[in-house]
């Protein structure tokens, strides 16, 4: 499955999403972020054409591939997309992560009516409502998400809340995924028992407080992942 994950605007969580919800539950995939920087260290501002055509080439090399597209190129690619025709093809789905501020709610609805434009399919456009808390009442607070639903796929089910984790997996050294908390199976109580280091007892505290948050959120990014491709 190929996924690209998109919007014109940045801070909606396309680079979580991309790792967190769509790499562990792909099978051997692979992120391919497309940024402002070339290989070579380089800052090239525009998207080109050869440029496109090797972003496509490494889409090609896997096949389960996750494209980030940094909001910065969103316009090029979306260009780029429209002049190599059919190019759009290649892609299972298009992600467009959205969360509830004035300027990304706007925005994401520019993104979905681009990319119907380029003639990609309601059933291929799929709309993930991203740092949601309890008081969100979606139909209503996105309001102008819901529409565009003759263009695109949208459920109130594809969701993922707001959680502290996303910003603490810094905390972790090494750390290569949520699943990897899940499955330590340190037993941190004990630990804490053991010492009487104010110092050593907080790190053993705040490793198990990140465990039991990664309990749950690997469980509701299960279920996101079932709702977003129903
Ligand atoms: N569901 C969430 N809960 C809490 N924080 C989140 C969530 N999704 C994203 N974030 C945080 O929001 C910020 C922007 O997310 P990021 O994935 O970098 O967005 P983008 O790639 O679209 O610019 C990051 O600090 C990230 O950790
Ligand atoms: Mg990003």
């Amino acid at each position: 499955m190929k996924i690209c994950v998109i919007n014109f605007s940045g801070n909606v969580g396309k680079s979580v999403i991309s790792q967190h919800l769509l790499k562990p539950r792909l099978e051997n995939s692979e992120i391919i972020a497309v940024e402002s920087i070339n290989s070579d260290g380089t800052n090239d501002e525009k998207i080109k054409g050869k440029r496109y055509s090797d972003i496509m080439d490494k889409v090609m090399e896997h096949d389960n591939a996750i494209i980030d597209v940094g909001a910065s190129n969103v316009e090029d690619f979306i260009q780029q997309m429209n002049k190599a025709i059919g190019s759009h093809e290649e892609f299972d789905y298009f992600i467009v992560p959205t969360i509830y501020k004035n300027k990304q709610i706007t925005d994401t609805v520019a993104t979905i009516e681009a990319l119907s434009e380029v003639g990609i399919e309601k059933e291929r456009i799929r709309v993930l409502f991203n740092l949601i808390d309890e008081d969100t009442i979606l139909r209503k607070d996105f309001a102008p998400i819901f529409e565009t639903t003759d263009i695109a796929s949208i459920s109130i089910n594809a969701v993922i809340q707001e959680n502290e984790l996303f910003n603490r997996l810094h905390e972790i050294e090494n750390f290569s995924s949520i699943n990897n908390l899940v499955i330590d199976n340190t037993n941190y109580r004990e630990l804490i028992q053991q010492t009487n280091d104010k110092s050593e007892r907080l790190i053993y505290s705040r490793r198990l407080g990140l465990k039991r948050l990664a309990v749950g959120v690997e469980r509701m990014l299960d279920n996101t992942f079932k709702e977003l491709f129903k």
